[in-house]
Formats: structure tokens, C-alpha cells, sequence
């Protein structure tokens, strides 16, 4: 009797026992990919939907908010490099007095291992700064309870155009 009594107890503790997999914290992911951010031609990834009605502020493009769908890509080239998924969301350009963008985007994943899982990212994003460090805030699918922080530098920023390449690594906990 007390043998099915302590069988019975570990059977319901092997039940109840949340798989290992389960905690968040156990893993740490670095991944490096590629933003496109594509603001000319007739097919732009990024596009402005609102602008501060006063007009003394065009140095720093303070109080502009731009929705993004921007191409994320395994290598630096849009054009041939593999495509991983999008970055989608929006930057709001936050400094009255330095370009100082506030972003906030979903990293969705659509190839490879992370396909269908997504990363949150929200940070300040000084775009002429050597490295900025952003808060990675949370994630689905395999990026569960994701936190962790990204870092971004610049790859190459066509001043001509706007359009800009970023190398973008991130580094999660999940
Ligand atoms: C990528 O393709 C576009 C459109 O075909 C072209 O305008 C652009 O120059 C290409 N960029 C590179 C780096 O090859
Ligand atoms: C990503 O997952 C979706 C949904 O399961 C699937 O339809 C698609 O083919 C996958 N893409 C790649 C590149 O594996």
C-alpha cells in the first residue's frame, strides 16, 4: 500500500514538474543579420506618416514617425544575400537637437531555424553613433520570455538617397 502511495506521488511530481526546456534564462542566442532601411525609389521599406507641423525642425527631423517593413538579410547585400525576415514597426525621431530615434520593431523571422518567431526590440538609436545598444524586450515562439539587448552599426548610409544598410547584433536570453 504505502509502495503505490509513493509511486502514485512521484508519477504526480513527474506531471507536475514543468519540462527542463521551460525556464527561461537557459539559452543564449547571438544572431547577426542585416537592416534595410529603403526610403527612395518606388518601392520603399520605409515610409514617414507624420511630421511636426512647426517647421523649425528639420536638423535633427524631430517629432517624425516612420512605419517600417524593412528587409532583414543574412549578408550586407539586399540584392543577393539570403532574406531572414522583416523588420516591422516604427522609429520616431525623439532629439530636438541631435538625430536620436526611438525604435520599436518586431524582428519576424521567416527562414532558417527561427522561422515564425519573432524578437521585440525598443531602445534609443542615435543614428551617428559608432554602436547604439538597444533593449531586447521580448519574443514569441522560440524567443520565448526572450530579454536581452541588440547592437547596431551602421554598414553603409547613402546620403544622397536616405536609404541605409545596419549591421544589427543581437544577443538573447530565452
Ligand atoms: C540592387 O538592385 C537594385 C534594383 O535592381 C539596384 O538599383 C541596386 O543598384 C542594386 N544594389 C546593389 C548593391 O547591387
Ligand atoms: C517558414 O514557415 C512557414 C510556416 O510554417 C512556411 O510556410 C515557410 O515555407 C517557411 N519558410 C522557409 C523559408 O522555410
Amino acid at each position: 500500500m504505502a509502495a503505490v502511495t509513493v509511486l502514485l506521488v512521484l508519477v504526480l511530481a513527474a506531471v507536475a514538474a514543468p519540462p527542463a526546456t521551460a525556464a527561461s534564462g537557459d539559452k543564449e542566442t547571438h544572431i547577426k543579420l542585416y537592416w534595410h532601411d529603403v526610403v527612395s525609389g518606388p518601392s520603399p521599406t520605409a515610409v514617414q506618416v507624420a511630421r511636426a507641423a512647426v517647421t523649425n525642425t528639420s536638423k535633427s527631423f524631430f517629432g517624425a514617425v516612420v512605419v517600417i517593413d524593412d528587409a532583414l538579410t543574412e549578408g550586407p547585400d539586399l540584392n543577393s544575400s539570403k532574406l531572414l525576415g522583416r523588420a516591422q514597426g516604427t522609429y520616431i525621431s525623439a532629439g530636438k537637437d541631435e538625430v536620436s530615434l526611438l525604435m520599436n520593431m518586431n524582428f519576424v523571422f521567416e527562414a532558417g531555424k527561427y522561422n515564425g518567431s519573432t524578437v521585440s526590440i525598443m531602445g534609443r538609436n542615435k543614428v551617428f553613433s559608432d554602436v547604439r545598444e538597444m533593449a531586447v524586450v521580448g519574443g514569441t515562439g522560440v524567443f520565448r520570455l526572450a530579454r536581452g539587448y541588440a547592437q547596431a552599426r551602421t554598414h553603409t548610409l547613402d546620403m544622397k538617397t536616405g536609404d541605409a544598410t545596419v549591421e544589427y547584433n543581437l544577443f538573447i536570453k530565452h
